[in-house]
């Protein structure tokens, strides 16, 4: 599409309007009915995000020197985040805007680090769970590496034989998800951690789901295995503040056991007329606001705030659990986070996922098995029994057989 700007400008207030009817046809989130894509931790800290985001939205967290402000409010934020994911005085991270960049910077941490200390052969490797996100494969394009994908065990984990099977003098790391996507489910990483240590492997954990949730699920009682720097292999890992860190899009955070580790991610380049520059993460200019709405959030909510949000994302999950199991379905695995996956045995659950939306609920499906996914957040609790309503009433339907099904499951 080719489109000519308006000769005049336009007044702000029928532009606003605009925009709000332009989303009158987009997924209801705000009622609750979109589990994927939003997290929705209540109306009081959606105005901490929007209010501290344009405190300094027009800051660049490129320029530290300019901005000390943001470069403390980032150095706190990473701190909190090592804190609650067991790092220690020498660990070291930055925040990036998104899980895909966080994944991509700790690849490439991972491969200069192998370059300059393994003896690499031919093209690299990253061997990974099948579960893995793509994020994984896109960064592995951008950097000419091979990702090997593993079929998952039975259980639908990461098969840790299998990975280390898989894995030979050219790789560079060895991934585990705290939790899959798909799945919901967080990979064996201890055993994943002995592979790694055996092998002299840099192990990542992709907790970009599970980072700023599953520790406050573990504070609440819930016996999460450990999947976090306490494991000593583990040498980086991405957790998002923009999905259960309830931030301000564009944020995530990516770790780093140590220093010197990190130190291999940043880029410093003064071979230009413009002097030297450094960059820490795929972006140059980096959004003000996403910082500041992070360090925001984290502050506004504490450690109590982000045990009661995450006992509701708990509590939203649970319910679903029992209410599916009533309904027939089968729920993939022992989810223990955010994320719940269920298929059924006998109906055909794209053909449920067709009435689902026609109620106007938009959420995930995986294909292998076909299940239907949430992604949950607080609110949730409050819609888990209209959902069940509109479930068994969509199974019905099906039953009756007069239902078209999804033909593809995509994301965009
Ligand atoms: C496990 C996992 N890793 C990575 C990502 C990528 O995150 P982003 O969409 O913020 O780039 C996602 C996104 O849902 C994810 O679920």
């Amino acid at each position: 599409m080719i489109m000519k700007m308006p000769d005049k400008g336009s007044d702000w207030e029928e532009l606003r309007q605009e925009m709000i009817d332009r989303g009158a046809g987009d997924a209801k989130w705000r009622e609750g009915k979109t589990a994927v894509y939003v997290f929705n931790a209540g109306e009081d800290v959606a105005r901490v995000q929007k209010e501290a985001y344009t405190l300094y939205m027009s800051e660049n967290g490129l320029g530290p020197l300019a901005f000390p402000s943001l470069k403390q409010m980032e150095d706190e934020v990473v701190g909190m985040g090592l804190a609650l994911l067991n790092g220690n005085d020498q660990s070291a991270g930055t925040i990036t805007s998104g899980g895909t960049d966080s994944i991509t910077m700790a690849i490439k941490a991972a491969r200069d680090f192998a370059f300059d200390n393994k003896a690499i052969k031919g093209q690299p490797n990253i061997v990974a769970p099948w579960s893995a996100h793509p994020a994984f494969d896109k960064a592995a394009k951008l950097m000419s590496l091979e990702v090997r994908r593993i079929p998952v065990a039975g259980s639908l984990l990461a098969d840790v034989g299998a990975m280390a099977e898989s894995v030979d003098a050219n790789t560079i790391m060895l991934i585990g998800s705290a939790p899959s996507f798909p799945y919901g489910l967080i990979d064996p990483i201890e055993a994943l951690g002995d592979i790694a240590e055996q092998k002299d492997l840099w192990l990542h954990v992709d907790a970009c789901v599970g980072g700023y949730i599953a520790p406050f699920v573990r504070m609440n009682g819930a016996d999460i295995p450990p999947f976090d720097f306490e494991i000593s292999s583990v040498k980086s890992i991405s957790a998002d503040l923009h999905k259960y860190g309830y931030c301000a899009k564009g944020a995530s955070t990516v770790l780093f056991r140590d220093k010197t580790l990190h130190q291999y991610m940043i880029f410093d380049c003064d071979n230009w007329p413009g002097g030297r520059m450094i960059t820490p993460t795929l972006a140059g200019t980096r959004p003000g606001g996403a910082i500041s709405a992070a360090w925001a959030v984290m502050n506004y909510l504490g450690i109590a705030g982000y045990c009661e949000k995450q006992k509701q994302v708990t509590d939203a999950r649970q319910a679903v659990e029992q209410g599916v199991r009533q309904l027939g379905f089968d729920i993939l695995g022992s989810p223990q986070l955010g994320i719940i996956a269920f298929s059924h045995p006998t109906l055909d659950v794209y053909a449920i996922y067709s009435q689902m939306f026609a109620k106007g609920w938009f959420s995930g499906l995986t294909t292998e098995p076909k299940a239907l996914h949430l992604m949950l957040s607080p609110f949730h609790r409050s819609v888990t029994h209209t959902y069940l309503e509109d479930l068994a009433a969509s199974i019905e339907i099906v039953k009756a057989g007069e239902t078209d099904s999804v033909g593809e499951v995509r994301y965009s």
